[in-house]
C-alpha cells in the first residue's frame, strides 16, 4: 500500500495538476477533475490493483496468465507490453522535472529565494530552461538515484519512509498554505479554483482532466499492478484504493490552492505552464519566516515524492526483462537506464535548443511526450483492464478478489464496466475527431 501512495503521489500532484488548472481555465477543470477521480481513477485504480494481486508476475505476464485462467485470447497480454512502453516514455521527461526539482533544492540551499520577487522568480527559472548542460546534468542524477533503486530490487527502507515523508510533505504543504492565506489572496484562488462555472468546460479541458486522473493515480500502464501483486490477501483493496486516492487529490488541490493565492496577489500568470510551482514557490519561501529551511524542506520531499513515483515507471520493464530472460536487474536498469536518459536529453533540448522542433500538432518533443501518455496511452490501457475485468474474467474470480458484498459490488461493476468505458470512448471519439 504504501509502495503504491508512493507511486501515486509525485510531480503529478505538485508540479502537473496545478499547472494544468491554470492552463484549462480554473474550476472548470477542477471539477471535471474531481469527478473523473471519482468515477473512472477510483474504479480503475481497484481493477488495476485486483488484476495485479490476482495475477502474481509482470504486467505482461500477468495478462497472459489471467488471459489463460479466464479461457480468453492470448493478445490482452499486450496490455502489459503497452503499459510498459508507456513508463518509460513518461520516465523521459518525469527525469528532467525531476531535475528541476533538485535544481530547486540546490538554490534553496544556497538561499537564493531570499526577497525574491515575480520577475527575478522567473528570470532564474527562465536561465535554468535555457541552460540544456544544467538541465542534463541534473536529469542525469535523478535517472542515476531512479536506476540505481530499481538495480537493486524493490527497496523496503524507502517504502516505509514514505510512512513519515508523505505525512511530511502535508505539513510543509498546510504552513504554506497558511502563509499564502495570510499574504496572499486567498479569496481570489479558492474562487478560481472553486466557484463553478460549467460554461467554461471545454472539451479540451474534460480530455486534459480525464488524462490526468490516470497520470496522477499512476493508473493504466501497471505499476499499480505490479504493486497490486505484492499486496498480501487480507487487505481489503477498496479501502487502500480510497485512502489512497483521496490523499492524492487533496494533495494536489492543497499546492493549487496556496499557488494561486500567490499568483493573484503577485501579478502572476495564472496560465504560465509547467514553470508555475518554479516561479511561484521561491516567493513564499524567500519571504516568509524560517523561509530558507522550509524551501529546502519542500524541495526534498517533492525530489522524494518524485522519485518513488519514477521508480514505479520503470519497474513493470524490468521485471518483465528478469522475468523473461537471462539478463539481470543491473543490466537491464542500465540498458533502460540508457535509452531513457537519451529520451530524457531530446526533451532537455525541447526546452530551448530545439524548442522550435514540433512532432505533431504543433507540439515539441516534451509536449508531444506528455499529451500521448496521459491522453492516449494510459486511459487506453485502463479501458482495455476495465473491459478485462468486467466482461472477460469470470465475476466470482473478480468479486473474491475484490471481497465487495452485494451494493458496492454492484457500485464497482457499473463504474468499472459501464461508466468509465463511455467517459474513456468518448473522450477519445473527440479525440480522434469523430465527434465536434
Ligand atoms: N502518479 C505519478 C505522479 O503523480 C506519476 C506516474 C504516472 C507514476 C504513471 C507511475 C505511472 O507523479
Amino acid at each position: 500500500m504504501l509502495a503504491t501512495a508512493g507511486s501515486a503521489i509525485g510531480l503529478g500532484n505538485i508540479w502537473k495538476l496545478p499547472y494544468m488548472i491554470g492552463v484549462n481555465g480554473g474550476s472548470a477543470f477542477v471539477l471535471v477533475f474531481i469527478a473523473c477521480i471519482f468515477f473512472v481513477g477510483i474504479p480503475l485504480m481497484m481493477t488495476e490493483i485486483l488484476l495485479g494481486r490476482r495475477a502474481q508476475k509482470n504486467p505482461h505476464d500477468g495478462m497472459a496468465a489471467l488471459a489463460l485462467e479466464a479461457n480468453a485470447n492470448n493478445l490482452w497480454k499486450y496490455i502489459g507490453g503497452i503499459g510498459m512502453v508507456t513508463g518509460l516514455l513518461i520516465l523521459g521527461f518525469y527525469s528532467v522535472i525531476g531535475g528541476w526539482v533538485l535544481s530547486y533544492i540546490w538554490f534553496a540551499l544556497q538561499n537564493a529565494f531570499h526577497n525574491i520577487n515575480g520577475l527575478q522568480a522567473k528570470t532564474n527559472f527562465d536561465a535554468l530552461l535555457a541552460s540544456p548542460i544544467a538541465l542534463v546534468l541534473w536529469h542525469t542524477i535523478f535517472m542515476f538515484l531512479t536506476m540505481g533503486v530499481v538495480a537493486r530490487g524493490v527497496n523496503q527502507g524507502l517504502e516505509r519512509a514514505n510512512n513519515i515523508l508523505i505525512p511530511a510533505l502535508f505539513v510543509i504543504l498546510f504552513i504554506l498554505l497558511g502563509y499564502s492565506m495570510a499574504v496572499g489572496d486567498f479569496g481570489a484562488s479558492s474562487h478560481f479554483m472553486f466557484a463553478p462555472d460549467f460554461s467554461k468546460i471545454t472539451p479540451v479541458a474534460v480530455l486534459s482532466a480525464l488524462g490526468h486522473a490516470f497520470f496522477s493515480l499512476s493508473l493504466g500502464m501497471g505499476a499499480v499492478m505490479v504493486y497490486g501483486s505484492y499486496l498480501q490477501r487480507d487487505v481489503s483493496i477498496a479501502r487502500t484504493t480510497i485512502y489512497i486516492a483521496l490523499a492524492d487529490t487533496a494533495l494536489g488541490l492543497l499546492v493549487g490552492l496556496a499557488i494561486y493565492s500567490l499568483v493573484f496577489a503577485n501579478n502572476l500568470e495564472p496560465a504560465a505552464g509547467p514553470g508555475l510551482i518554479f516561479q511561484t514557490l521561491p516567493i513564499a519561501f524567500g519571504h516568509m519566516p524560517g523561509g530558507s529551511v522550509i524551501g529546502v524542506l519542500f524541495f526534498l520531499l517533492v525530489a522524494f515524492a518524485a522519485w518513488t513515483s519514477a521508480i514505479s515507471l520503470v519497474e513493470p520493464a524490468i521485471a518483465w526483462i528478469t522475468e523473461n530472460t537471462q539478463i539481470t536487474r543491473v543490466q537491464s536498469a542500465l540498458m533502460i537506464g540508457v535509452a531513457v536518459w537519451l529520451l530524457g536529453v531530446a526533451v532537455v533540448l525541447s526546452f530551448n535548443n530545439w524548442s522550435s522542433i514540433k512532432i505533431i500538432f504543433g507540439l515539441n518533443i516534451f509536449e508531444t511526450l506528455d499529451k500521448l501518455t496521459s491522453t492516449i496511452l494510459l486511459p487506453l490501457g485502463g479501458l482495455m483492464m476495465a473491459l478485462f475485468a468486467g466482461y472477460v474474467m469470470k465475476k466470482d474470480h473478480v468479486q473474491e478478489e475484490l471481497g465487495l458484498k452485494d451494493i458496492s459490488f454492484k457500485c464497482w461493476r457499473i463504474t468499472n464496466n459501464l461508466i468509465a468505458p463511455i467517459a474513456i470512448l468518448a473522450v477519445f471519439l473527440y479525440l480522434f475527431g469523430f465527434v465536434k
